[in-house]
């Protein structure tokens, strides 16, 4: 089974359910992901240099039967290198440690509260993708504050948003905002988050794969709570990345496309956002930022 593409605001198409990393280890992730592209069809690979996994994801994408340019890859801009020379540096480095001389996608990782250096950092994203170091660049965990200064900035807008989402924190109006400038919006913690702590001052338990709803709906289709979760994603138009590093649930969560939620089930899964994050809010976030 294999995920369908979507066509991003720069013209290429990305695989709509890729693997997510956070929280792999570099060896976990390299057996991860060529698992999940050897045996599970996966096309598309989510990293980060913040997950210090990027060696394991390049070996594993080597390591596999396909070929570097029939995967998507994502890597990740870390907090410390905003700024248009620590950004162009930072892209060289993550590029080396992967081992390709491409991303399919450059996101930055998170926008912090320096407006200016923002706008410095997104100059640098730009000269990247000109390069060709990057297919498409994109931002994460923007809120329609800090895309509205790229829209007001001019110039590349990005492809897309990748922000915690899942059925207790469903960014609507985030979503309609994205969808209105071409955004397409990517899902990051789509089950629910990748521990039972959650992460953050204000973190919460993973209370989505629990949810006594999911659980309903999860009996009526004879599916797992992971897979309604990932079919509500993907019925709704969202890029996913939902994280497993067992092979058992990497081949699970792909396992999505020969059925699809009705619109009841769709709408008893909209009445439970409650708005509840299991990370930080990006207004927030100002961890590792250059002084
Ligand atoms: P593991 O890697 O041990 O399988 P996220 O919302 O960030 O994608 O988090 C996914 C979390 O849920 C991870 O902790 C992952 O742990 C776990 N997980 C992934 N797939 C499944 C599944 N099919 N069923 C239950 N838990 C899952």
């Amino acid at each position: 089974m294999s995920a369908p593409l979507i066509e991003l605001n720069s013209g290429v198409e990305i695989p709509q359910l890729g693997l997510g990393v956070w929280q792999a280890t570099s060896d976990e992730a390299e057996q991860a992901v060529r698992f999940a592209i050897d045996e599970a069809h996966y096309r598309h690979i989510d990293t980060a240099a913040a997950y210090g996994n990027e060696a394991g994801v390049g070996e594993g994408i080597a390591s596999s039967s396909v070929l570097r340019a029939d995967v998507f890859l994502t890597t990740k801009l870390w907090n410390a290198d905003h700024g248009y020379e620590r950004a162009l540096a930072a892209v060289d480095t993550s590029l080396r440690t992967l081992g390709t001389d491409y991303v399919d996608l450059y996101l930055i990782h998170w926008p912090l509260q320096d407006r200016d250096q923002l706008m410095r950092t997104w100059d640098a994203m730009e000269k990247i993708l000109a390069d060709g170091k990057a297919h498409s660049i994109g931002v994460c965990n923007f809120e329609p504050h800090h895309l509205q200064a790229l829209i007001d900035r001019g110039g590349v807008l990005p492809a897309v948003d990748q922000v915690e989402l899942h059925p207790h924190l469903q960014q609507r109006e985030l979503r309609e905002f994205a969808g209105e400038h071409g955004i397409a919006i990517e899902s990051w913690s789509p089950l629910g988050g990748t521990s039972g702590s959650g992460w953050g001052p204000n973190s919460k338990p993973n209370t989505v794969l629990s949810d006594p709803t999911i659980g309903d709906i999860a009996a009526k289709y004879g599916r797992s709570p992971a897979q309604i979760v990932i079919a509500w994603h993907i019925r709704s138009g969202l890029i996913v990345i939902p994280k497993s590093v067992h092979d058992d649930r990497i081949k699970q969560n792909i396992s999505v496309f020969d059925f699809e939620l009705d619109d009841e089930d769709m709408e008893r899964i909209a009445s439970l956002d409650s708005g509840e994050r299991v990370g930080m809010h990006p207004d927030d976030m100002n961890l590792d930022a250059p002084s």
